[in-house]
This record gives C-alpha cells, sequence and structure tokens, in this order.
C-alpha cells in the first residue's frame, strides 16, 4: 500500500497524510540517533491540517453519534496529547493557550482529571475552530522550544512519548475521516469527503461464471505448526504488540483477497440478512433491533435489489470488485459462514502476512479477525499516563488487521492490533475469508 492509492485526490490532501514521518524510513521508537524528532512532528501535525483543510468549519463542528467526534475536536485532542504528556510535565515555562482545555480535551485518561462527556463533544461551538488552530500554533511552538531545550538526557526521556504522541494523532487522523464520513453520510446531499479519491481495486477479477458463487476467492494453503508473533522489535509498536510469542496454528487457508462488494451482494440476494441461522445470538438481536438489511452507507435502488454505496467520493454504484466496507464484526461473522468459511484468528492473519511480506489486496480495508482483543502473555502497559492507552480496552472488542486506505502510510506494520466493538460499522472495515485445512 502506497500514497499511489490514493492517486487523484485533490491536493493529494490523504496523500500528504500517508506521508506520515518517514524521515529515515521508519519512526524510531525511543533512543535518541539521529532522527529529526522536531521534523517529524511538524511533519505530522501539517499532515492534519493538509486532511482537513479542504472541509468547512461548519462539517469540523458536526458529531454524528456518541461514537464519533468532530473532526475539531480531533485537532485539539491530539494537540492535548502533547500538552498533557510533555508539556506540562517536561517543559517549566509552559504557559497553557487555555487552562479550561485541559479538562475540554481529554479523552479517557482517568489519571488526568475530570472529562466533558463524549457524546456531547459537538455541542462545543466554543473554542471556534480558528481558536482550535491556534491552540495547536501554541503547542507546536512549545514542542520547538522544549526539544530545542532539551538536554540528551532529555531527549531520551521525552522520545517514546513524543513518538507516542505522533502515532496517536495519525490514528486520530484516520478518525477524522471515518468521523466526518459518518456524519455526511446522513446528509440527504451526500457530500463528498473528497472529489475523485482513486481506491485500488481488491485484487484480481475472479467472478467469472466457473467460480463457485460459495468461494469466490482463491485460496493460499498455510502448514501451520509454532510460529512467532508480536512485534519483532524493529521500529514502533503500541503496547499491544509486546512482547513477541510463539503460538500454535493447525493448517489453514485463507482467500486470497478481502470480501468484495459481488460477494456481499450475493449474501444480500441469498436472504443473508434473514436467516438467522447465519448469525450470533447478539449479532442477530442488532439485525433486528437495527433493521440491517445491508452493510452501512449501501442505499438500495428502485427494485431493492441494486445498490449504491455512500464513499469518500459521495454516493456511487456499488463497485463490485472494491472490498466491502463499514461492516460490523457481527456482518462480517455471518458473511463468512453463510460461505462456508469463517473470520482468520489474528495470529493466522500475522503469520501469513509474515512469510508473504503482503496479503493479496491487503491495506484498502482495515480485516476484521475471529480473536478478541486479549494482552499478549507477559503484556506490560507502557508507563505513566499512556498506561491506559491501550490495556483497559482489552473486553468486549474484536482485533482488526491491515489498515485502510486512510491508514497513514507509517502507520502500516503486519503487527498492528486495531479494535473495535463487534457492532462497529463506521471504520473502513471488511474481511477475508479463512477455513480449515484436514
Ligand atoms: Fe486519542
Amino acid at each position: 500500500m502506497s500514497s499511489a492509492d490514493l492517486a487523484g485526490a485533490p491536493g493529494h490532501a490523504l496523500a500528504g497524510t500517508q506521508g506520515g514521518p518517514t524521515h529515515g524510513g521508519a519512526i524510531h521508537d525511543g533512543t535518541p540517533l539521529a532522527v529529526d524528532l522536531l521534523g517529524q512532528y511538524h511533519e505530522v501535525r501539517r499532515a492534519s491540517l493538509a486532511l482537513s483543510a479542504g472541509w468547512t468549519p461548519e462539517d469540523q463542528a458536526l458529531q454524528s453519534m456518541p461514537d464519533a467526534s468532530p473532526v475539531k475536536w480531533h485537532l485539539a485532542h491530539t494537540s492535548w496529547f502533547f500538552e498533557a504528556l510533555l508539556l506540562r510535565p517536561s517543559l517549566p515555562s509552559y504557559q497553557a493557550f487555555d487552562e479550561r482545555y485541559f479538562r475540554l480535551f481529554n479523552s479517557y485518561y482517568e489519571a488526568l482529571g475530570p472529562r466533558h462527556p463524549r457524546p456531547q463533544r459537538g455541542l462545543l461551538s466554543r473554542p471556534d475552530h480558528a481558536q482550535v488552530l491556534a491552540y495547536r500554533a501554541h503547542v507546536d511552538a512549545a514542542m520547538s522550544d522544549l526539544l530545542e531545550m532539551a538536554d540528551a538526557d532529555l531527549r531520551a526521556r521525552i522520545t517514546p512519548t513524543l513518538v507516542l504522541g505522533l502515532q496517536h494523532e495519525m490514528q486520530h487522523q484516520e478518525l477524522m475521516v471515518t468521523d466526518l464520513l459518518h456524519a455526511f453520510s446522513l446528509n440527504p446531499l451526500r457530500p463528498a469527503l473528497w472529489a475523485d479519491v482513486a481506491l485500488a481495486p481488491a485484487g484480481p477479477a475472479s467472478h467469472g461464471s466457473d467460480v463457485d458463487p460459495l468461494h469466490p476467492s482463491g485460496w493460499t494453503p498455510h502448514a501451520g505448526g509454532k510460529v512467532d508473533v508480536g512485534h519483532d522489535g524493529l521500529g514502533f509498536a503500541f503496547d499491544n504488540e509486546l512482547p513477541r510469542h510463539p503460538v500454535w496454528l493447525q493448517p489453514y487457508a485463507l482467500g486470497d483477497r478481502p470480501v468484495n462488494g459481488a460477494d456481499v451482494l450475493a449474501f444480500i440476494r441469498d436472504g443473508g440478512y434473514r436467516r438467522p441461522e447465519l448469525w450470533l445470538s447478539d449479532a442477530w438481536a442488532t439485525v433486528q433491533r437495527e433493521g440491517w438489511q445491508a452493510p452501512a452507507y449501501w442505499v438500495a435502488g428502485l427494485d431493492d435489489d441494486d445498490y449504491d454505496v455512500f464513499g469518500p467520493n459521495g454516493l456511487a454504484t456499488l463497485d463490485p470488485q472494491a472490498p466491502v466496507s463499514a461492516l460490523s464484526y457481527f456482518e462480517a461473522d455471518a458473511y463468512a459462514r453463510w460461505a462456508g468459511a469463517r473470520l482468520p484468528t489474528e495470529f493466522e492473519w500475522e503469520a501469513a502476512a509474515s512469510l508473504s511480506g503482503s496479503l493479496g489486496g491487503a491495506g484498502q480495508v482495515w480485516e476484521w479477525t475471529g480473536s478478541a482483543y486479549l494482552p499478549y502473555p507477559g503484556f506490560r502497559p507502557s508507563p505513566g499516563p499512556a498506561s491506559e492507552y491501550n490495556g483497559k480496552f482489552m473486553l468486549n472488542q474484536m482485533v482488526l488487521r491491515g489498515g485502510s486506505w486512510a491508514t497513514p502510510a507509517a502507520q502500516k506494520r503486519i503487527g498492528y492490533r486495531n479494535f473495535f466493538p463487534p457492532g462497529a460499522r463506521w471504520q473502513i472495515s471488511g474481511l477475508r475469508l479463512a477455513r480449515d485445512l484436514e
């Protein structure tokens, strides 16, 4: 996956994000070697502004549901992260831009005090957009001061948190896209995030009449056995990717590409959303309660059998070759069962991707795995306030792997564990099939 997948994005707004902090080809993870940390910092910060530059202040104030946040809030919260974890503790001369922002833009860090309620972030018309940009500039100037005054010892101590802050901001860049896409999906005008964003297809077409509709993709077999999973020690990793450890895999096969629009259309036409035997209990209750009849962002046409799909370009005719997106775990699991297959475990996915360097069509949509988001054996959260970053969410969430077209390139790595609750369907999330061998 490269920014070339987004060729055509006006002004390459997203391509700018994809560049990420690539000084020297990789982010460094805490050692004070000759990496241009300040340059990386400003590159990531500028990418957030480039990404959002085409969206109006009104766009950036929208909160479409409790799980999604306004773009403006993301821009402020990522600044708060540097302020709360680096500037306040480590720069004695630091003066807050506005003391009240410390509460306003804390997301979920209990150790750092009370917070403005998440579902009410959309009510924050003040500070206005211009004030949030001024807040960012204030934090950026102070971060420059901090890095320029730091001696080798302080620099070594703050580097892990600084690098974490950059990775955090890149995660929020993707959330800015998914959250605004959700808000736009509810607007009858169906606005486009950008015009003419070209997304790569899932892989080679395999929809000839000779293809079994229940197994439309090819399969790649894997012998299984003992494999090592988790971060290999090169470059950055979040704490939840550690420690590296062995697991045992039974022989299995993985689909050659993510499930695409044509595959899911066949599922729908076979009554997939109306057949309780295909769904887990919680999933079926959700289908019933929410009235799901197709993936999120699919809009039924006049004859109820054709679909348009809302995406970053606005509303477009369903592309049968494009990987399905905005799918919940519930739907991914039901689709796999209908197809006579299952979701891969996160370790099957990681072992196969490690062997081949990447999986066919990976990197366009996050791929749900059948693995609950749990700590690796020997997991130790990062020290200090960052201990709340990942570990406390290890309940009731499922792991996704691979990255999406909105994931900054500098964050795409095989061991990355994304996670969301099984009913979440506003992320750029699809699936790849797996099945047992023997
Ligand atoms: Fe955050």
